[in-house]
């Protein structure tokens, strides 16, 4: 493996396991076989729980780290959870382009720290497919106001635990500050929205 690639990975793993361990409690709830990943940086850890990931971003160093095959390989050998064959797939793109995919092909779509994937990225999901989403961006709350979306859970982090909590949802996304939450605000904040209640995570069901 080159060492830029080793140094890439242990960067984005300084909390040892802890995106292995979130994608397992997802991978406990989601049946997934094909992931969508924008904005994924250099974190390859679906991959060790799903078998067929496409990665999607536009920096450089996230497409010399996918392009060392060898080295994403090794990287998912020594985390990989089962012994099912691995796709995985980089796209050095901007997700807002047309990433010439088929719509509604992909079983789970993440959106992690990286802006607003839901809005351009949900086509891809197919109905029925899960949006595994976080708010520091603002995406939560876009998914919480886009109709094809609905809540089916809470994904919650404590003492290095992730857990899934499909359990008082209407408890959830309530802003602090009473408003309106349209698309237009989100646009102008540029970041995520305060609510009563923040769990690490949301998962969405895609029901249109
Ligand atoms: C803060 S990092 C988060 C990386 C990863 N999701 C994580 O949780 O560790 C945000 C990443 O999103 C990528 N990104 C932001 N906007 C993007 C866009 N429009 N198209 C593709 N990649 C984008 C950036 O290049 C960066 O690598």
């Amino acid at each position: 493996m080159e060492s830029a690639t080793r140094k890439l990975w242990a960067k984005q793993d300084r909390h040892q396991g802890d995106r292995l361990r979130l994608f397992t409690a997802v991978a406990g709830v989601v049946d997934a076989t094909r992931v969508l990943y924008p904005g994924s940086f250099v974190d390859i850890a679906p991959s060790f729980v799903f078998p067929s990931v496409t990665y999607v971003d536009v920096d450089r160093r996230a497409e010399r780290f996918f392009a060392d095959t060898d080295g994403a390989e090794e990287i998912i050998a020594a985390n990989v959870t089962d012994d099912r064959p691995r796709s995985v797939t980089f796209l050095h793109q901007d997700y807002r382009d047309d990433l010439d995919l088929p719509e509604q092909s992909f079983d789970l779509l993440i959106s992690l720290y990286a802006g607003f994937i839901s809005e351009h990225c949900t086509r891809y999901l197919r109905i029925g497919g899960r949006l595994l989403v976080n708010s520091s961006h603002g995406d939560a709350a876009m998914a919480s106001i886009d109709p094809r979306c609905e809540l089916i859970a809470v994904i919650t982090s404590r003492d290095d635990r992730y857990r899934v909590d499909a359990t008082d949802l209407d408890t959830y996304l309530i802003p602090k500050k009473s408003r309106a939450i349209t698309a237009e605000l989100l646009h102008e904040l540029g970041h995520g929205i305060a609510y009563t209640r923040s769990p690490f995570a949301y998962l969405f069901r895609r029901v249109h």
